[in-house]
């Protein structure tokens, strides 16, 4: 059985283009993404990473640190992200793992094999400040990922620990969100002060309480 919700991710060193680090050490008491890509010097890739160090300021404002990981070596990321500046207008400002002997791969099963032996699918996973794994998505080599679906369930989850809510279909930042079922109508009075609507007795929805 591979790594699944709620379970504490693996610790590992690794030797990554900002230097060694330690998992857990780097992460610190911040959340995590973790995102692996196939192969250096491929295009999906490359718009992706371009994409990441674009929002850098984004996963800032949520206490997030991104790191990226492929089968290939530090020196070879180095090389590609020249490329990766150059077309996709952004410099890589997150450490990518080096990874050729597919230790953190397998750690976090990232290699399938049905899909390819060598090469790693693109997962993605959210960890939070006790390291538990709160979300998992694997995506084909093929299709380059939505780091804004990333985000959105980065505040979602953020969102939920706070409060005893839970977040409606196509949620967004600022959207009213869904009050937990094991809060009393009475309770959730005092809790949720501005309101809420009742559409059946377990679906109540009310503002985002921090708005
Ligand atoms: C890409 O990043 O473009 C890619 C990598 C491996 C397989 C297919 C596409």
């Amino acid at each position: 059985m591979g790594l699944q919700l709620g379970d504490v991710t693996p610790n590992f060193t690794a030797n990554t283009t900002q230097g060694e680090l330690t998992f857990h050490e780097w992460l610190g008491d911040s959340w995590g993404v973790l995102f692996s890509h196939p192969a250096d010097f491929t295009p999906v890739c490359t718009t992706e990473l371009g994409e990441v160090a674009k929002l850098k300021d984004e996963f800032a404002k949520r206490n997030t640190k991104v790191i990226g990981l492929s089968v290939d070596p530090v020196e070879k990321h180095i090389e590609w992200e020249k490329d990766i500046e150059e077309t996709q207008g952004s410099a890589v400002n997150f450490p990518m793992i080096g990874d050729p002997g597919r230790k953190v791969a397998d750690l976090f099963g990232m290699i399938h094999p049905n899909a390819s032996n060598t090469l790693t699918v693109r997962s993605v996973f959210i960890i939070d400040p006790a390291k538990k794994l709160r979300l998992t998505i694997t995506y084909p080599a093929s299709t380059g990922r939505n780091f804004q679906e990333i985000l959105r369930v980065i505040d979602s989850l953020q969102l939920v620990d706070k409060y005893s809510i839970s977040t409606p279909v196509n949620w967004t930042e600022g959207q009213d969100v869904i009050i937990a079922t094991s809060v009393t109508d009475e309770d959730a009075k005092a809790k949720f002060p501005k309101g809420f609507k009742t559409l059946k007795p377990y679906l109540r929805l009310t503002p985002q309480p921090n708005k």
